[in-house]
């Protein structure tokens, strides 16, 4: 099954051409033979990641948009305030999943306010913004995105 993904990578100083953590999850797409719908950077501002997200639900019809950075504790991180500004409905097992793989990893991984959500149709899931992170949060949960993005599309068991 196909699975069409956005990324958007929320970054005060990352361009497109430098944004390495982006371009791995572009490749992880590619080797399941998913699509990539869409690959922006914005800065990390509440309106502008809102309106990525929303573009990319609404108007490059993703099934997921991957989030990419701006959910540590520093006051500039704003991608959750942002994601939860759009969406509707929470999906905690997975937010709760992929932390819990990633404190295998670090444990630094508990400094991570990522959320996993609902916008209609949309799952919205925030990914950290280093390579190495976006990298082992891809691995602790991209086996469930079939499923996850038929059931979010209204599909049944
Ligand atoms: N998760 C994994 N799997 N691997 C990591 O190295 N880094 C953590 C955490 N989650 C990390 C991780 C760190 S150091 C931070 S500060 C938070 O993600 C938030 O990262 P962000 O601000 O880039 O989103």
């Amino acid at each position: 099954m196909d699975i069409r993904i956005a990324i958007v990578t929320c970054s005060d100083t990352r361009d497109l051409s430098a944004d390495e953590a982006g371009a791995a999850l572009e490749e992880l797409i590619a080797q399941e033979g998913w699509t990539c719908a869409g690959h922006v950077v914005v800065h990390d501002e509440v309106d502008e990641i809102s309106a990525a997200i929303v573009a990319a639900a609404d108007e490059a019809r993703a099934d997921i948009v991957i989030t990419c950075g701006g959910t540590g504790l520093s006051l500039r991180d704003v991608t959750p305030e942002a994601t939860r500004a759009v969406c509707d409905r929470d999906v905690p097992g997975i937010a709760e999943a992929m932390r819990a793989y990633s404190m295998t990893k670090t444990r630094r991984a508990m400094l991570s306010r990522a959320v996993c959500m609902q916008r209609g149709g949309c799952l919205v899931v925030n990914f950290p913004g280093s390579t190495k992170a976006a990298r082992e949060c891809w691995e602790g949960i991209a086996d469930q995105f079939e499923h996850a993005a038929k059931m979010t599309a209204g599909g049944g068991h």
